[in-house]
């Protein structure tokens, strides 16, 4: 599998743990940085990278991280075509797959140790979509106009 993934300092730690765990396990890995944690970097820069990574067909699936992933998530569910979710477990990973179709997994660098993350990545890796109800239901919020929206529509 073909992975981007990105982090700002908070979580750069915990990224640089995931990039050798995922490589150990045979995935091409892009590492879009930081290339330090010493530095204060601002996570919309870096969830940009993942973004356009996996919108460019470059990569199959992103990871990112911040201190709480919050800041991660909210960057990363503005580009259309990415669903990004934020998981402090692995049966929130495997749901996030299976029914929401999720295309980035989204850690808490300063909410997670390395075990919880790695198992947590793992179980993103290995669930797929499920079709059906939950096809239907991506499909809904995937074909929103979400920046000209009307209350009636
Ligand atoms: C950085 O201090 C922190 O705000 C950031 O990593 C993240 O948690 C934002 O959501």
């Amino acid at each position: 599998m073909k992975l981007a993934i990105a982090s700002d300092h908070a979580a750069y730690d915990l990224k640089n743990t995931i990039v050798e765990y995922l490589k150990v396990k045979d995935h091409v890995v892009l590492d879009f940085g930081p290339a330090s944690g010493r530095v204060s970097v601002d996570y919309p820069d870096y969830a940009r990278h993942v973004c356009l990574s996996i919108l460019s067909g470059e990569s199959e699936y992103g990871i990112l991280l911040c201190g709480t992933g919050i800041g991660m998530s909210i960057a990363a569910n503005k580009y259309r075509g990415i669903r990004a979710a934020l998981c402090l477990f692995p049966e929130m990973a495997s749901l996030a797959r299976k029914h929401n179709h999720a295309n980035v997994l989204v850690l808490g660098g300063r909410l997670m140790g390395t075990e919880l993350a790695a198992w947590t990545v793992d179980s993103f890796i290995s669930s797929t979509p499920e079709r059906g109800r939950h096809e239907n239901r991506v499909g809904k919020f995937e074909s929103y106009a979400c920046d000209s929206w009307r209350k009636e529509d």
